[in-house]
């Protein structure tokens, strides 16, 4: 299965793609923790990234793409993958289908999760996130057993530097004017499943399970 969830920050694409890489045994790659990982190790394309990131805005195309085609080499993604997060420009689709059209293995399905801006900024706002296993966790909805640490390793949790309400309406705008315009390529395509992202996180995973008919 070779997927796509988009959708705005905070729609709930890192939390579901933990249950549907599982239920189709792909692997979950998401541009958003592969710069985060370059960041954090210092390597020049995190050098690169850090205050883009940081500020809201996109890092440029060329260079998401080709951490993509990367990661895409690698031989867990010949059985299928569940991107996240990529592509988030019409640029960066182009890139994905030249990647694929030389693998002849076209994209079975493209899911987009709504969500409104309310809700976006309540949980992006309540997450918190274990830098060392990338676990995700969110005070109110998600808490953690123990305020502040990770129940899967036990390592601290942190707010993320781009969580700040200013530059979530940032990426808001970002989303609205560069990723959104995707919905309708992918229409176009006839690979585009829409659903709703409020509502309980199994919920959620049940629409999108039965979008892709494997409920
Ligand atoms: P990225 O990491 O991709 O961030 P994002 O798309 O903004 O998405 P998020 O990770 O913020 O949210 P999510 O939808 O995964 O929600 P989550 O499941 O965590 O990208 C970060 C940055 O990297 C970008 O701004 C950009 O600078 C750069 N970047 C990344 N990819 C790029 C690309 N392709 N090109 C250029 N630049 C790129 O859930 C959020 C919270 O809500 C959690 O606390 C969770 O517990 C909670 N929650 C989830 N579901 C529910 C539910 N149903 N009910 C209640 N709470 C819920």
């Amino acid at each position: 299965m070779r997927l796509v969830l988009f959708g705005p920050p905070g729609a709930g694409k890192g939390t579901q793609a933990a249950a549907i890489k599982d239920k189709f045994g792909i692997p979950h790659i998401s541009t958003g923790e592969i710069l985060r990982e370059a960041i954090a190790a210092g390597t020049p394309v995190g050098v690169r990234a850090k205050a883009v990131v940081e500020s809201g805005s996109l890092v440029p195309d060329e260079v998401v793409g080709e951490l993509v085609a990367l990661r895409l080499a690698r031989s867990d993604a010949r059985r299928g993958f569940l991107l996240d997060g990529f592509p988030r420009t019409l640029r960066q689709a182009e890139i994905l289908e030249v990647v694929l059209k030389a693998r002849k293995e076209p994209l079975d399905a493209v899911v987009k999760v709504n969500l409104n801006d309310d809700e976006v900024v309540r949980r992006l706002s309540g997450r918190r996130t274990c830098p060392s296993c990338g676990a995700s966790f969110h005070v109110s909805f998600s808490p953690p057993k123990v305020e502040g640490l990770c129940d899967a390793c036990g390592g601290p949790l942190r707010q993320r530097d781009d969580d700040r309400e200013d530059v979530i309406r940032k990426r808001l705008t970002v989303y609205r004017d560069q990723t959104a315009p995707l919905a309708s390529h992918y229409a176009k395509m006839g690979v585009l499943k829409e659903i709703e992202g409020s509502g309980p996180i199994e919920e959620v995973k049940q629409r999108i399970l039965r979008a892709l008919g494997a409920a």
